[in-house]
């Protein structure tokens, strides 16, 4: 897209004229003069400096040639998993994440320690010298890093031809802004051409390009939501600013799983991989606590321990509160349901406040018995043993469900030195016990767990 100019043309004798009026100063005829849209000249632009594609042709899908190792190492292990196993050449990616949370500190970390390639990092919020400041902080050096304080696109062009990089990282999209529109940098109209751009370039060029976008208050990636349509992945970076953890998160990737999760820990020295996260999300605790439920999760490829918190107390107002935290409150409130009904425990006039520690968000359904464990065990204020955890589904009948990888969960447990495992009865076929040092219970209804539980 370029530019769009107008112009004011007679239908009748075709004269220019650079505005409306009524009669036609050439031909003398009336209401004949229509506003009509002309192309301005694309000077300076992407077509202009690396010209056209080569004319495109149908080939048979057999005839395209590929190359599956293509993918760039990022030399940032949570990233590259995130990415789907790495950068894939002429690929475009999103980060989004609140101001602060870390975007800058973590793309300028990948430019510094991929020295294998030439990194531009493009940088429209911060100097040389801040930016300087930063690479000392984080106290890696490269040589091929360059850093370029630039937001006008074309000026941006100029530089790429002549350097060529390996990959580009531009911070933020939204300070970006090309001669091609008008209107003022951060604009939706901005945001959407200078993306294209830089897309056209990426696929052009097979350059890798990251774009760094800020997120509103509501969480939703500012600018255009066709931001996200156009781009090839969308990764999101959250976490709670007051917790030293970070989570980057995949909401789109057309070369991999969205179900990857990235944990990084923000200390004085930039972001730490942390890639055992039970080793964070397993709070270290001397006392038993009632309330206390660890669930053993997967999240995409990797298994993960995470302990859950429930705090049951007699509802204050008439209408019993249900919070959670980092889980669906609708499930909870399901798994309230079930547990009043089915299994008959009253929580009907209790409060239930529910909460995943280390600010991580959890959809896998196998979490519902560690869930349903903590409510028990503050309802009762009796704390479960720290060395039991859980991983099983539970259903509107109160029926303990199966659930996928089991294996690899009572193995992560197992590593992790857990004792016992819960899971569910029809999850044992098939399931080679004497390999695990950790004791597998298998049970069907709610009730027998908490008679195994209390
Ligand atoms: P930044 O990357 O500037 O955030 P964004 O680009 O998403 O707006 O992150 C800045 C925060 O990170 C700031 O609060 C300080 C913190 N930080 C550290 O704790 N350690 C470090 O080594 C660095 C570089 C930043
Ligand atoms: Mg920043």
């Amino acid at each position: 897209m370029s530019k769009l100019k107008t112009s004011f043309f007679c239908q009748s004798c075709g004269a220019q004229s650079p505005r409306w009026t009524g009669k036609c100063n050439s031909c003398g005829e009336w209401n004949t003069i229509v506003e009509e849209v002309i192309q301005l000249e694309q000077k300076g632009s992407l077509k202009a400096s690396f010209g056209d594609r080569k004319p495109v042709v149908p080939v048979r899908i057999s005839e395209i040639s590929f190359n599956s190792d293509a993918r760039i190492n990022t030399y940032d292990q949570e990233l590259n998993r995130v990415l789907g196993g790495g950068l894939v050449p002429g690929s475009l990616t999103l980060i989004g994440g609140e101001p602060g949370i870390g975007k800058s500190t973590l793309m300028l970390q990948v430019a510094l320690k991929c020295a294998d390639r030439k990194i531009l990092y493009i940088s429209g919020e911060e100097s040389e010298q801040q930016i300087r400041m930063r690479a000392e902080r984080l106290g890696i050096g490269n040589e091929n890093c360059y850093i370029l304080t630039e937001t006008n696109m074309q000026a941006i062009y100029k530089h790429l031809e002549e350097l060529l990089p390996g990959i580009i990282i531009a911070d933020s999209i939204q300070t970006m802004q090309t001669d091609l529109i008008e209107s003022s940098a951060g604009s939706v109209s901005q945001i959407k051409e200078c993306a294209a751009e830089m897309q056209k370039y990426s696929k052009i060029t097979n350059t890798p390009v990251f774009l760094i976008g800020h997120i509103t208050k509501d969480g939703s990636l500012a600018g255009p939501k066709i931001l996200e349509h156009m781009v090839d992945t969308v990764l999101q970076f959250e976490g709670d600013r007051n917790y030293g953890y970070r989570i980057l998160r995949s909401l789109k990737n057309r070369f991999g799983s969205t179900s990857e999760l990235g944990i990084y820990e923000m200390n004085d020295g930039g972001l730490r991989e942390v890639s055992n996260p039970s080793e964070i999300l397993l709070s270290q605790r001397d006392e038993a606590v009632s309330g206390i439920a660890i669930a053993a999760m997967v999240e995409g490829q990797r298994p993960m321990l995470i302990e859950t918190q429930a705090l049951v107390s007699s509802a204050v107002y008439g209408t019993p509160q249900r919070s959670a935290t980092g889980f669906d409150v609708r499930r909870l409130n399901m798994l309230l349901a079930v547990l009043e009904k089915r299994s008959g425990f009253k929580l009907g006039h209790k409060d239930v406040f529910f909460n995943i520690a280390g600010g991580i968000r959890v959809e896998d359904p196998a979490i519902d018995l560690a869930v349903v464990a903590a409510v028990l065990s503050s309802n009762q204020d009796s704390p479960i043993d720290s060395k039991t955890c859980f991983a099983a589904e539970v259903g509107l009948s109160g029926e303990i469900r199966p659930i996928n990888r089991v294996e690899q969960r009572i193995s992560e447990a197992d590593k992790l030195g857990f004792e016992n495992i819960f899971i569910s009865r029809y999850n044992t076929k098939g399931l080679d016990n004497k390999k695990f040092g950790i004791t597998v219970i298998p049970v069907a209804k709610i009730e027998e767990v908490y008679r195994k539980l209390f």
